[in-house]
């Protein structure tokens, strides 16, 4: 019987998958990963196509660009269908598309509530799931949290609950896939100030100054540095940065009642 020489066996590409690639931490992701690791091909997912091949055209890494709006169902199977035809090894999926609207109940329109649960959780769910097929050991997989997951925030209610999920979601998946030699982190980043957030946090709300104080921001490539380190190192939850560290500390101990109190008061001074 003949066996295939080596040359023949095609081996899959080493990939890396990253949404929320057009901009701030999704973008600083794709650099960090370009740089420091010897990928095939590079994945870039989001809406803004411009941005995407803007990107793309910098990188030494080939790469694939995904314009797609990640909150239709559409997307997922767009995704689903290019890893089926491709077969790749996913070394590092980074899951970094997400955004918030600030106000109460009564300030954002129900379909941007929707759209913030489609895309923080279930969208980061559903590209998490569709991948795990495809990684192996020493596959990495990191969630873009936020320290809201820690405690109920009025006034950003639906975000943080939806933070809550992609938290509570990750730490479960790092204990499922820990004995399979695949790191999965929920990255929970202090407010950052060099990324599009902020402002997309203030469009589509009645309430735009619900949250007056973003103080103490970090920048978006000491929470990538940060928290590939945690990721490395096997950590299930990664803070990066002394901020969102105390910020867990307090929300663990802190009685939760107190600590909205506290935040109710903070963010109208
Ligand atoms: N900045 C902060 O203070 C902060 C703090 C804690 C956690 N985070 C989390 O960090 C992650 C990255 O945010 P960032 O700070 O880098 O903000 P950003 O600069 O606004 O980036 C958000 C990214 O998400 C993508 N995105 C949004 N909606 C999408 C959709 N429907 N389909 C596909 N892509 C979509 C955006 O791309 P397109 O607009 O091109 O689609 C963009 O690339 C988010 O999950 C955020 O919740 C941010």
């Amino acid at each position: 019987m003949m066996t295939p020489s080596n040359d023949t066996i095609k081996q899959p590409k080493s990939i890396a998958i990253v949404t929320g690639a057009s901009s701030g931490l999704g973008q600083e992701y794709v650099k960090y990963l370009c740089e420091k690791f010897p990928l095939d091909e590079i994945w870039l997912a989001a809406r803004r196509k411009d941005r995407l091949y803007a990107l793309a055209d910098t990188l030494s890494v080939p790469s694939k660009v995904f314009p797609l709006d990640l909150a239709d169902e559409k997307a997922i199977e767009v995704l689903s269908l290019a890893l089926e035809k491709e077969q790749p090894f996913i070394q590092f999926l980074i899951n970094a598309a997400g955004f918030g609207k600030m106000g109460s109940y009564k300030d954002i329109p129900l379909k941007e509530l929707d759209h913030m649960v489609l895309v923080n959780c279930k969208a980061m769910m559903d590209i998490t799931q569709i991948c795990i097929p495809y990684t192996k050991k020493g596959s990495r997989i990191l969630e873009i949290s936020s320290v809201a997951s820690f405690q109920p925030l009025p006034g950003f209610n639906v975000y943080a609950a939806s933070k809550a999920f992609v938290t509570s979601y990750s730490r479960a998946l790092h204990w499922e896939l820990f004995l399979k030699g695949i790191k999965v982190t929920g990255v929970c980043p202090y407010w950052i100030r060099d990324t599009e957030f902020i402002e997309t946090t203030k469009s589509g709300t009645a309430r735009p100054d619900a949250i007056r104080h973003f103080m103490l921001g970090t920048t978006a490539k000491k929470v990538v540095r940060n928290s590939m380190f945690q990721n490395k190192i096997g950590l299930g939850i990664a803070t990066p940065g002394i901020i969102s560290t105390l910020y867990r500390l307090g929300a663990k101990f802190v009685p939760h009642e107190i600590a909205i109190a506290a935040w109710e008061g903070l963010r109208r001074l």
